[in-house]
């Protein structure tokens, strides 16, 4: 069963730490995420980006994660949601689907029309009980992307993340904040705007581009209120980079478990290593649950 992703945040913003929202994109990479949520007994968010929906099938997605879940992490609250979700028909494909939680990314909008689509979306996803983040001010970068430097990030203002949370009436929230999708040199946490945004914005605020920030400054981000952090290319440079070193080194192995497996354990110890750093590990006591 999956968690329904409300519950998990509850307990991060109780707690004052931040649960992982990982991006997936096969099988291997959900049983990676989900090996690492049992190993560090951590709660864990599973997101699908459209273009991994669009690889594997919404269906065959949900099942996926779902079975999973449930076969090989009952123990540990996982929830699965919809990411950077740039439409309503998206959006409301997945709430068909089973997501508790979806991203509408309206962000690339003017925006008073970012704020009438996410409006939408919250009063009809609010009917079936299903979270959904918005996001003020676009984040740049594209996941997977491992680059020097980025001249541009820009980040949101201020007055109108606040405008926008005020008038939508978002679950969660999500800001350009000086990160980017992928890694860069000099992509970094705005602490000071973070702490103006926390002030006044008191729903869960959501990290993106957490690939490639500091430990110290993704510590000092949790400190101030950082409840959700998104994880996408560190997983797909673990797994991609772990599958290039396994091919070249068995180049005439036919089994494909046997060329995917040390990728998933990639998978699997960059996520641990995420879940200590996050605060999220050893939340799950497997001795108050019945398996
Ligand atoms: O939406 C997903 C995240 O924001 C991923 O960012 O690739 O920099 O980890 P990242
Ligand atoms: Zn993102």
């Amino acid at each position: 069963m999956l968690a329904h992703i409300q519950d998990i945040v509850k307990e991060a913003q109780k707690g004052g730490y931040a649960v992982g929202a990982y991006n997936v994109h096969n099988l291997e990479t959900v049983l990676g995420v989900a090996r690492a949520a049992m190993k560090a007994k951590s709660p864990a968010i599973i997101q699908v980006s459209e273009s991994a929906i669009k690889y594997m099938g919404l269906k065959p997605v949900t099942h996926i994660v779902s079975t999973v879940a449930k076969n090989v992490a009952a123990p540990v609250p996982i929830a699965l949601h919809l990411d950077h979700g740039k439409t309503f028909n998206t959006v409301f494909e997945c709430i068909d689907a089973g997501f508790t939680s979806v991203h509408i990314d309206a962000s690339y909008l003017p925006l008073d029309e970012n704020i009438k689509l996410t409006k939408q979306v919250v009063e009809l996803a609010h009917l079936k009980k299903v979270w959904v983040q918005g996001e003020v001010g676009a984040m740049v970068g594209g996941h997977g992307e491992v680059g020097k430097k980025r001249i541009d990030i820009p980040k949101a203002k201020l007055a109108e993340v606040i405008d926008f949370v005020k008038q939508t009436k978002v679950d969660s929230i999500a800001a350009a904040i000086g990160t980017a999708h992928g890694v860069f040199v000099n992509e970094d946490v705005d602490l000071e705007l973070l702490y103006e945004i926390k002030k006044v914005v008191k729903i869960p605020f959501v990290l993106h581009g957490g690939s490639g920030i500091a430990d110290a400054k993704i510590k000092k981000a949790i400190k101030q209120g950082v409840n959700i952090i998104n994880i996408g290319t560190d997983i797909k440079v673990a797994f991609s980079q772990t599958l290039i070193a396994t091919c070249l080194h068995n180049k005439k192995e036919t089994d494909p478990r046997v060329l995917l497996t040390p990728s998933i354990q990639a998978v699997e110890d960059v996520v641990v290593a995420k879940m200590k750093l996050f605060g999220s590990a050893g939340r799950v006591n497997f001795g108050d649950i019945k398996t």
